[in-house]
């Protein structure tokens, strides 16, 4: 689905290295949406080197440069550098079976992976990111024989520091530990401050991260060092960082309700968020 425009696009890329003020113009240039940093964000958060492996470079390192959530949602380390080894079960043949068989084996690790989703949920979650990498690896062959890693345009989507990549992640990060934080709803915010509050990790109020992101246009991270412990950027999070994301009203449990979450993963990411994902990951991994 890579367009005649953005081909033209990357050919026109030249050597040199950007002042970071100059990478929206350049990005935009190259056709890569005004989203893409939230987009990258929801579409890598969860990568793993297995799947950078089969789905992009079979050559990729554990230095791979793919900033992900990390699993662990006990640890004080929101977001890894570098997307790890899940673990596949290589006794298995299909990539199916290896995500299917990772979710299971992982079913009853509390404060692992995603707050509160179901088995079905949970499994819907990998098979729907597996698709978007497979769909986004058709896009990544002709980016990878079109793009210089090189050229500005690398420049500017590798300085994740400051185009805001970085700054997603560690909000999805909070969204996956904290399900509605950024929900405007102080009931709930206020909850998860004072059970943080008193160092406590034991909060588990039955809510879940909702799969869906809402377009609600860019956030503002002004202000925010995502290096502070998430007891110090709670409370912020909470009321300055309010968006449209909810808490999962609708558990997997009936067909009536895989109609939602199906028409949910359906609506997935705009044509575009192929594109700027294939820019993404072949920039950073070349
Ligand atoms: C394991 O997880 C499943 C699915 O969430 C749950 O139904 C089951 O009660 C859990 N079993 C144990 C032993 O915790
Ligand atoms: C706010 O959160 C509380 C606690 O989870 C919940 O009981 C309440 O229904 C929520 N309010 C709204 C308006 O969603
Ligand atoms: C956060 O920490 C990283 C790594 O130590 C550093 O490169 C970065 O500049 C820090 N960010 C801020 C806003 O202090």
């Amino acid at each position: 689905m890579l367009t005649i425009i953005s081909v033209v696009f990357l050919f026109g890329s030249t050597r040199a290295a950007p002042a970071a003020g100059e990478c929206p113009n350049i990005l935009d240039a190259a056709g890569v949406s005004q989203m893409f940093a939230p987009m990258i964000a929801h579409s890598i958060h969860s990568l793993t080197l297995e799947d950078i492996r089969y789905f992009f470079e079979e050559d990729a390192t554990v230095e791979n440069g793919i900033p992900t959530v990390n699993m662990d949602l006990t640890s004080e380390k929101r977001v890894l550098l570098n997307a790890p080894l899940a673990g596949y079960d290589d006794d298995f043949s299909t990539m199916t079976m290896k995500t299917f068989d990772l979710v299971m084996r992982n079913m009853n690790r509390t404060w692992w992976g995603i707050t509160n989703y179901n088995t079905l949920e949970k499994l819907t979650h990998a098979f729907h990111m597996a698709e978007v990498w497979d769909r986004t690896a058709e896009e990544y062959k002709l980016v990878k024989q079109l793009l210089d890693p090189e050229s500005e345009i690398c420049e500017c989507i590798t300085d994740v520091e400051n185009n805001d990549v970085l700054n997603y992640l560690n909000l999805l990060a909070f969204k996956i530990k904290y399900p509605g934080i950024t929900s405007g709803n102080k009931t709930l915010t206020d909850l998860y401050i004072n059970y943080r509050a008193k160092r406590s990790a034991a909060y588990r109020f039955g809510v879940g991260y909702d799969l869906s992101w809402k377009r609600s246009g860019l956030v503002d991270f002004d202000g925010f060092d995502f290096n502070l412990s998430d007891i110090e950027l709670l409370k912020d999070v909470a009321e300055k960082l309010v968006d449209e994301d909810g808490v999962i009203t609708k558990h997997v449990d009936s067909a009536e309700h895989w109609q939602l979450w199906r028409e949910m993963v359906k609506e997935g990411m705009d044509a575009s968020g192929y594109y700027d994902l294939a820019v993404f990951l072949y920039c950073m991994l070349n």
